[in-house]
Order: structure tokens, then sequence, then C-alpha cells
């Protein structure tokens, strides 16, 4: 019999329409073919987290929750904003790992053990900083994601991409994206 696809939800760090980041995962979709089924969330509308609008939770943050929930796995993808992760980004988790009911801390959350892979790409030091401060985030009791530690994918931009607008892998970092492609993909299960 064959296994129910797995579903993973692509998380993308960055909201720009042109983003290299959002080029980097449309570089994973493809490489994960018919092997899993993808979906991206859209996270631009959910408000900054504010103690005062928590209960009941805004409609933007309710549809965030729910993709999470109905996905096996999250793929990050995240440029490095001065050496961590970008603030909005932050804001969404800081959503996720807040209890649905107003002093509920034992009901779990969408994100507890949600197997998550990271990418990113960035300058010359490839997102290392973001991606090892997003674990460090990622693996806090609250949360308690579970990240795939290696392999992690992080992408230098080339001069070219910076000044056309348009990442080229090369065969080396195609090469890196596919290994943990496949890795992930074992992760999961
Ligand atoms: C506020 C801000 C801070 C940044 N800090 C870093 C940094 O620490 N490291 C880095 O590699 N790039 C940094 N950059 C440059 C980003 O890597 C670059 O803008 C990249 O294109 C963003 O990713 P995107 O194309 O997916 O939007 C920064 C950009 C912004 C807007």
């Amino acid at each position: 019999m064959h296994k129910a696809m797995k579903k993973i939800l692509f998380i993308i760090g960055s909201l720009r329409k042109a983003s290299f980041n959002r080029q980097l995962a449309q570089e994973v979709e493809q490489m994960l073919g018919n092997r899993a089924t993808v979906d991206y969330l859209d996270y631009a509308d959910v408000p900054l987290i504010n103690q005062d609008i928590e209960f009941p939770a805004p409609e933007a943050v309710k549809r965030a929750r729910e993709k999470v929930a109905a996905s096996d796995a999250l793929w990050i993808f995240s440029p490095e904003y001065n050496y961590s992760y970008p603030g909005h980004l932050k804001n969404l988790i800081d959503w996720l790992s807040r209890p649905l009911i107003e002093g509920d801390r034992q009901s779990p959350l969408a994100i507890n053990d949600k197997k998550v892979a990271l990418s990113g790409a960035g300058g010359s030091a490839a997102t290392a900083k973001c991606r090892e401060k997003l674990t460090e985030l990622l693996t806090l009791p609250f949360i308690h994601a579970d990240v795939m530690i290696e392999p992690q994918s992080g992408i230098s931009l080339n001069k070219e991409a910076w000044t056309e607008g348009r990442m080229l892998l090369s065969d080396e970092q195609k090469a890196l994206l596919k290994l943990q492609v496949d890795a992930f993909l074992d992760y999961i299960g």
C-alpha cells in the first residue's frame, strides 16, 4: 500500500515579492516533485502580537494556526536580518507559541513536535546566524518543534543575483539542496 503523501507547509521569512528566499522555496518545491504536497503560508496580514487582542485570536492568526496544524511538516526559508531572523517571522512564531484558550498551558499547540527544515539565502555567511537563532527559538520548551539540525542549506548569493535580482544556483548549491530534500523526506517519514 502507498504511504499517504506528506504535506509540507513552506514559510518564507521575507515579505518581498521578488524574494530570493521565495525563489529558493520554489526550487525546493520542484525538487520535491510528487514526493510531497507543498503549500505556502501567507501570513503578511498577521498582526503584531499584542496580549490585548490575543483572545479570541484574530482571523489571520487562526488561519495561520490551522494551516500549521494541517501540515505534517514545516520548511522555513528565511533571510537573515542583522544576524538574526526577521521580526515578522518572530512575530508569527510568537503567535504560534501562545495557548488557544486563555491560561491553558496544557493543550498541545500546532507547532509542538512539528518537524521543521531550515534554509536561507543571503550574504556571505549564508544565513548561518539566522538559522542558528531560529533553531534556538523553535526548540524552546513552549514551542518544542522538532528541527532537523542537519543538513540545512545556506545559500550565499553571488554578485549576479544581487545585480539581477534572480537567484541562479551553482551545481554545488543544487547538490546541497537535493541532499536536504532527501534527508527531510526521510525525517518526516
Ligand atoms: C533589515 C535588514 C537586515 C539585513 N541584515 C543582513 C544580515 O545580517 N545578513 C545577511 O546576509 N543579509 C542581510 N540583509 C540583506 C538580505 O540578505 C537581503 O536583503 C536579501 O535579499 C533578503 O532576502 P529576500 O531576497 O528573500 O527578501 C539584510 C537586509 C535587511 C532588509
